[in-house]
């Protein structure tokens, strides 16, 4: 994984600190790996250079906020054009970016070895994305923005009592989850 070669080379921005980044990639391993939450496709690049083989997939509805508007650290609006330049130019495995929401395209899906969620962060929606994450994951979840800044994420997370999945490691903001034998 290069994160500084990332972060430069982007159009818009990566949306995870290096230790954030370096804590999931610990436990990548060579299986499909889903994300929830594309934006500029940073976190789906940097997870794809960490991995041996296998593949990404990242998912986002890309029809709202600052999908409309601006991202405003950037002060430009990414596009699904913009996601696929990123994709092209950067990553290590294949990755592919689909347009859709995260529930709707995860329900029934096919088993992943690891799973991001980083998409809509209120109560409702972590909720929905965790119970169906807890469904296709099979080795690690890891749960992004777990900070006061997030208050639907940090509820959710500090209610939760999930006796499959339980916390084995942290940087940052970043969560990870690890599935009992
Ligand atoms: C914090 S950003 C993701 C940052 C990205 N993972 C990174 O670190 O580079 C959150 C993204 O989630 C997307 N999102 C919102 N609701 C979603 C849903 N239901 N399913 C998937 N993505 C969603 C938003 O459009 C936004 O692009």
């Amino acid at each position: 994984m290069n994160y500084e070669r990332t972060v430069n080379s982007i159009i818009g921005r990566v949306g995870i600190t290096k230790a954030e980044a370096e804590v999931m990639a610990k436990y990548l391993d060579d299986g499909l790996h889903i994300e929830i939450g594309t934006l500029w496709g940073g976190s789906a690049i940097l997870a794809s250079q960490a991995k041996p083989g296998g593949k990404v997939v990242t998912v986002d509805p890309m029809n709202s906020g600052w999908w409309l508007s601006q991202d405003p650290v950037v002060g430009i609006a990414p596009s699904h054009e913009i996601v696929n330049l990123n994709i092209e130019r950067l990553s290590g495995c294949p990755v592919q970016s689909v347009k859709g929401y995260s529930t709707e395209y995860l329900r029934g899906h096919e088993p992943c070895s690891t799973l991001l969620i980083d998409g809509d962060h209120s109560y409702e929606a972590i909720r929905a994305d965790w119970f169906v994450a807890r469904e296709i994951a099979e080795s690690y979840i890891f749960v992004h923005d777990y900070d006061e800044l997030h208050e639907g994420v940090l509820r959710f997370i500090d209610e939760l009592e999930d006796y499959t999945w339980y916390r084995v490691d942290q940087a940052g903001s970043m969560l990870v989850f690890g599935r009992h034998d």
